[in-house]
Parts: structure tokens; C-alpha cells; sequence
């Protein structure tokens, strides 16, 4: 069970921590032994505090995929039992990269800034910088680093992020000099470490690490290790804490959450782990994150189709629509088994959303292979997709091969791709005009200070005017107007 970090029990934990005798040995359970850490770590900053006459103030700023958002929480989680002051400005005494990888545009980002953190060190030399996340598991990026970004204090990449305390502690306890830890792999999974939440009525749940798939144009499974499920009973465990704590609303995590459990001492589906999951009382709403087409078996839509709490949402990645493309990418599904998957579906469960990725470019991919993308948007009729540009990652199959496509064609096909994505999804995602439908409402319009956010089973956004009061609550609204990728509602009893 994780340790939720929260305004009624910050006391209680750190209280805790207090009792940690920091001049015994370091246990030899990692999970105690990060609890050591976190102890010695406590001591520094109490120290720094009392040096800078406040509580010291730190920035995680999180890169990439909800897996590096549920990372940064559990960073996030620690640094506050440590003592720091968690804030939303990079000018401050500590700032924390969790960075992406999966294109290089999301690189390009984390250098720029890099760039402008450099020029605020300068004017407070005693800041401290440190890398994490998907990207510091490339060894060029780190031989960059060490080269041109000397300012940086500690480097650490995904396989060991839960020894961050024992990280923070050795950044401390050094010269200055910049400190890089990096693993190729782990088999690890270490539990019970705390976590802070960013909303408390909603939050994500790893259920699995890594990935085995190796499409080929993807980095990820080079950067995230192999594919490891958590016991069911260790997610149960961690749900119903969060459910204690206030959370309706869960989001299960997985490069594939499709294969679940397969690799368990006592295995089990992912479909067994959901009915499980249903059970929870208090729950109210569960979400996953990413099925692969490949293995998304019937008993899952059976479940789905059964459930009283499971979303209607099925974020299902087609990346190309192309048979011949996807056999290249290694996606062991074909256009027609997309296809007829997609519809079985539908016709399950009508009321359900699909969304999907999609990537222009690929290598070798033609007009021709364009216009079967298109043909699969037109046919499913997906409500959301993300259209990427092929990126080349290095290290990956794909990049390696001959016949990238000259920039200026991907450009054209992606124009084709998103103009048909856009005009697809306005028209379904209209569908619900007039009818009344439970949001979940989750924060406040973040352009129209009157209104509120909320979302709808089928993750659909719903803006309507309404208090701050109602953030975490079900809400029943009236449908009045979709202008776009979402609802102008308005609130009924
Ligand atoms: N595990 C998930 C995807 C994780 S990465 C799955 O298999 O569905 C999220 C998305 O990034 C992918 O679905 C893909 O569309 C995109 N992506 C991954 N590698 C990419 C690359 N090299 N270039 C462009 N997009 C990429
Ligand atoms: Fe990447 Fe494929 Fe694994 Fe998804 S399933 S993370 S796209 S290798
Ligand atoms: Fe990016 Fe790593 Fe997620 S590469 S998409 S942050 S798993």
C-alpha cells in the first residue's frame, strides 16, 4: 500500500520519519532503506531552511506520458515529507526535469529550458537542478550532459526512481560535482513510498512497468525496461487507500495494460484485475491506459460492457491504417482485424468513445498508405485521435532504415490525416446535444473564470457555469452546445 502524503496526515509521517535513527545501520529493505534516506534528507533540508529563513521552495516539472505524471507525484510525495516547499515556479532553490523521449521534439523541449534554469542558477548559485525520467536512459543524452550542462546536480533515470531519497541524499552530501545514476534494468518493483496526489478526487495507478512489444519506431521499451506487473493485491491495496483518501475516479497504468498479469507467479487478465477493481466501494469511476489492439481479448469488452464504473472510453492506438505499414512497425494486427475489432466494440457497447494515436511518416509510408489511415479514421469513426509525425529515435529499428520520407511529404500527409481526424470527431462528439448526462467536475475553466470543468464518462470535457465548491463531485448537466472538442452545459437540480 502506498502513503498518501496529505494535509491530515503530513504530521503523522513526519513524525514518523523523526523516529528514523539516521546513525544505525542502512536497511537492508529498500523500501526502510528509502525511509533511512528520507530521514538523513529531512536533516539537510531542515538545515537549509534554517539557513535560508524559509522553507525551501522546489519545482518537479513532468514531460511526456501519464506514467511520468504518476512518477513526478511520487517524487513530489517525498519532497514534501522532506520538507520542501512544493511550487509552480522554476525560479526557485531546487527544480526537478521529469522528461519524454517518444519524439524528439519532447528533447528539444527539455534543453531549451535547460537553457533558461542555467540563467537563473547564475543569479542564485545555490539552486540545484536534477534530471530525471524516460530521456536520462539514452546514453548520448547523458554524453551531452556531462558535456555542455555541467550545472546540472543529480541525473537519474527511470529504473531507479524509487531511490530518489538515497539520490537526494548523495546530492546533498557532495562537492558539487554533478551526480549521474543510471540503470539499464530493473526487476524491481518497490511499494510503499509516498505519494503526493495533484488532485485529490482523481489519480493514477501504475499496475505495470515497461514494455515488450518493441514496435519498431518506438523508444520506450529501450527506456522503460521489461515488461513487470504489481500483484494484484498491492493495487487492490493501494486503491482502496486512495479511495479512503478521498479519490472516486482511478486511471489503471500500463504500456499495454492488455497483457496484465500475464507474467505473475499466480497470473491473471487484466479483465480479472478490473472486476476486482469494481468491487471497491466508494470507487466510482475506472479508466486505463494504453490497450494495445493486439491484445484486447473479449472477456475484456464483456467486462466492460457488464460494468457499472468502468468509462465509456477505449483509448485504442491504430498507428497506421496501412496493413503493410503495421507489419513493418511490428504492430501484429492487421486493417482488417482493427477494423472488425473496433466494430465488435461499437456494437457491445454503443455509448462507448474510442480514441486512438496515429503516426504520419513512418518509414516507407506512402499516399497510398495515407489514404488506408484515412479510411480506418472514416470507418471507426474514432472521437479522439493524436496524430504524431514520425519521429527517428536512435537505437530503434526503424531508424535505422533507408527510406525515411522527405519532410515536406509527411507534412502534406499530416495535414490530410488531421483535417479527417477533426472533422470526424466534431461530428461524433456532437452526438450528445440536448441530453443529460454525470460529469465528474474537476477544476476551473482555465480561460472563463464563471465556469467550471468536468468530464463526462466518455472523456469528453463539459464547461458550465457553476462554483468552485462543485471540484470532485457528480454533477448532472444539460448538454447545450458542442462548438468544437467539447460542451457548453449547464447544471440541472
Ligand atoms: N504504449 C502505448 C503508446 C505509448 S507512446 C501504445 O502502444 O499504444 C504514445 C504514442 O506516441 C504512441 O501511441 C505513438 O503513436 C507515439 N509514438 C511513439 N513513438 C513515436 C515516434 N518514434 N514518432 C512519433 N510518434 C511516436
Ligand atoms: Fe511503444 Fe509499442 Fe510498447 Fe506502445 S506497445 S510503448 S508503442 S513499443
Ligand atoms: Fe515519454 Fe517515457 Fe512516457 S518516453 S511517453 S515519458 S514512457
Amino acid at each position: 500500500m502506498a502513503v498518501y502524503v496529505n494535509k491530515d496526515n503530513a504530521e503523522e509521517m513526519a513524525a514518523f520519519i523523526e523516529k528514523i535513527d539516521i546513525h544505525g545501520p542502512v536497511p537492508a529493505d529498500e523500501t526502510k532503506r528509502q525511509y533511512y534516506y528520507m530521514a538523513k534528507v529531512r536533516k539537510h533540508v531542515e538545515a537549509l531552511t534554517e539557513e535560508l529563513g524559509r522553507k525551501p521552495g522546489c519545482c518537479v516539472v513532468t514531460f511526456g506520458c501519464q506514467m511520468n505524471a504518476r512518477d513526478s507525484e511520487k517524487l513530489t510525495g517525498i519532497l514534501q515529507l522532506v520538507g520542501y516547499d512544493i511550487v509552480e515556479t522554476e525560479q526557485t532553490d531546487f527544480v526537478i526535469y521529469n522528461t519524454c523521449t517518444v519524439r524528439d521534439n519532447a528533447n528539444q523541449r527539455v534543453y531549451g529550458r535547460l537553457g533558461e534554469l542555467k540563467r537563473y542558477k547564475r543569479s542564485n548559485p545555490q539552486m540545484k537542478i536534477a534530471l530525471c525520467g524516460c530521456m536520462m536512459q539514452e546514453p548520448t543524452v547523458i554524453e551531452k550532459l556531462q558535456k555542455s550542462y555541467r550545472f546540472v546536480n543529480l541525473i537519474f533515470g527511470t529504473h531507479n526512481i524509487f531511490r530518489f531519497p538515497e539520490l537526494l541524499n548523495a546530492m546533498f552530501e557532495s562537492n558539487g560535482d554533478m551526480i549521474i545514476d543510471i540503470w539499464r534494468d530493473t526487476d524491481q518493483i518497490v511499494e510503499d513510498l509516498p505519494v503526493e496526489r495533484k488532485y485529490p478526487f482523481k489519480s493514477g495507478i501504475n499496475i505495470m512497468f515497461g514494455c515488450n512489444n518493441f514496435c519498431t519506431y518506438c523508444i520506450v521499451p529501450y527506456v522503460r525496461g521489461r515488461e513487470r506487473s504489481r500483484k494484484p493485491e498491492d493495487i487492490i491495496a493501494e486503491i482502496k487507500a486512495l479511495v479512503a483518501d478521498g479519490v472516486v475516479e482511478i486511471m489503471l497504468l500500463g504500456q499495454n495494460v492488455n497483457s496484465y498479469g500475464k507474467n505473475l507467479e499466480q497470473p491473471i487478465t487484466f479483465a480479472q484485475l478490473l472486476q476486482q477493481v469494481e468491487q471497491i466501494e466508494g470507487l466510482e469511476r475506472i479508466r486505463f491506459m494504453t490497450s494495445h489492439p493486439k491484445d484486447l481479448s473479449d472477456e475484456l469488452i464483456e467486462v466492460m460492457a457488464n460494468s457499472q464504473k468502468i468509462c465509456r472510453h477505449l483509448h485504442l492506438p491504430l498507428q497506421s491504417g496501412s496493413t503493410r505499414i503495421l507489419k513493418v512497425m511490428n504492430r501484429v494486427y492487421t486493417k482488417e482485424s482493427y477494423l472488425e475489432l473496433a466494430a465488435k466494440i461499437r456494437e457491445r457497447i454503443p455509448d462507448i468513445a474510442l480514441s486512438t494515436d496515429i503516426i504520419v511518416g513512418f518509414p516507407g509510408e506512402t499516399y497510398e498508405d495515407v489514404l488506408e489511415t484515412i479510411d480506418v479514421i472514416e470507418k471507426v469513426q474514432f472521437e479522439n485521435a493524436f496524430t504524431f509525425i514520425y519521429s527517428q529515435r536512435t537505437g530503434t529499428p526503424a531508424a535505422a532504415m533507408t527510406n525515411q520520407v522527405p519532410e515536406a511529404e509527411v507534412k502534406a500527409h499530416f495535414d490530410l490525416v488531421l483535417q479527417k481526424v477533426q472533422e470526424v470527431s466534431r461530428s461524433r462528439i456532437g452526438l450528445y446535444e440536448g441530453q443529460t448526462v454525470e460529469i465528474l467536475v474537476e477544476e476551473k475553466n482555465g480561460q472563463d473564470e464563471s465556469l467550471m470543468t468536468g468530464r463526462m464518462s466518455n472523456n469528453t470535457l463539459v464547461h458550465f457555469p457553476g462554483t468552485e465548491d462543485l471540484i470532485g463531485k457528480f454533477v448532472q448537466v444539460r448538454l447545450t452546445k458542442c462548438p468544437g472538442f467539447y460542451y457548453i452545459g449547464e447544471q440541472i437540480g
